[in-house]
């Protein structure tokens, strides 16, 4: 697969990110960690990783914005190109040294999402998607899953941290999905749940209580493997919204009557 220029940019910023968060991981133990609510934790690792990607990304796009979970936002000389960076997504499995974690690094567009990189450095998976242009994993061309009897459907989800989120609704949502799936998973990285999604891994996934950072590129890799993604209730404006639905057409229709029972 030819790659633009701008997925080389992006790939080369989430590769060196990459590179600092597997060399944190093998000393896990020794990482600084501060609480930014009961159960949300950062790292010296996540700060690391986003300072990377922060420096990578300006020097060869210096106009552009930014949007980054751990230093929020920053203006760019040009309103029209924001980026939207999760430097860590997973902190709470690295922290306790699941390999399962991720960089997310989204393109927008006059307000449009245009290009995502997700990357998991431990397995060296390389998740890359491009608004027309089809979505990769490791250079090999991914679609959804085309599953849509939910009794065969295996389901990745999210849950809210302690602290955080309802977990009333998310017990009930869950209950009646169990009651129709062959499986739900809860892996612990939203960004990683939509590339999984987008592989064909998962059937589908919907998760609440989501960040920008947590879906943006997830959304373009959705979209270019031939799924379709809504918010969990249906709707079109998921970064607003903070939740997520997406699976191929059918399957992503099903589960959303059945969460709409919840
Ligand atoms: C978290 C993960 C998790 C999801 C949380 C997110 P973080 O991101 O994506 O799977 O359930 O809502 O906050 O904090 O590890 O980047
Ligand atoms: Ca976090
Ligand atoms: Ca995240
Ligand atoms: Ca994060």
């Amino acid at each position: 697969m030819a790659r633009s220029a701008l997925l080389n940019v992006m790939v080369d910023a989430v590769r060196k990110a990459g590179r600092a968060l597997t060399r944190d991981f093998g000393e896990v133990e020794n990482l600084q960690v501060s609480h930014k609510g009961p159960a949300d934790f950062v790292s010296a690792a996540d700060r690391k990783a986003e300072q990377i990607l922060f420096e990578e990304l300006s020097r060869v796009r210096p106009t552009y914005g930014f949007l980054m979970e751990e230093r929020g936002v920053v203006e760019g000389s040009d309103p029209a190109f924001r980026w939207i960076v999760d430097p860590l997504d997973g902190t709470t499995n690295f922290l306790h040294g699941i390999p399962i974690f991720a960089i997310s690094v989204a393109l927008e567009r006059q307000g449009q999402l245009v290009a995502g990189v997700i990357y998991n450095p431990v397995m060296d998976e390389l998740f890359v998607a491009e608004r027309g242009g089809g979505a990769f994993l490791n250079d090999r061309r991914l679609r959804v899953a085309t599953r849509s009897n939910l009794a065969e459907c295996v389901i990745g989800s999210g849950f809210p941290f302690l602290g955080q989120g309802d977990h009333g609704r998310f017990l009930a949502e869950a209950r009646l999905v169990m009651n129709e799936v062959a499986g739900i998973r809860r892996c612990g990285a939203a960004a990683l749940d939509l590339a999984w999604t987008a592989a064909g891994r998962f059937d589908a996934y919907w998760e609440r209580g989501l960040n920008a950072w947590d879906m943006a590129a997830g959304i373009v890799m959705i979209r270019e493997a031939g799924g379709f993604v809504t918010d969990a209730d249906g709707g079109d404006r998921m970064l607003e919204a903070g939740s997520v639905l997406a699976g191929n057409e059918e399957v992503r229709k099903r589960l959303g009557a059945v969460l709409a029972k919840a």
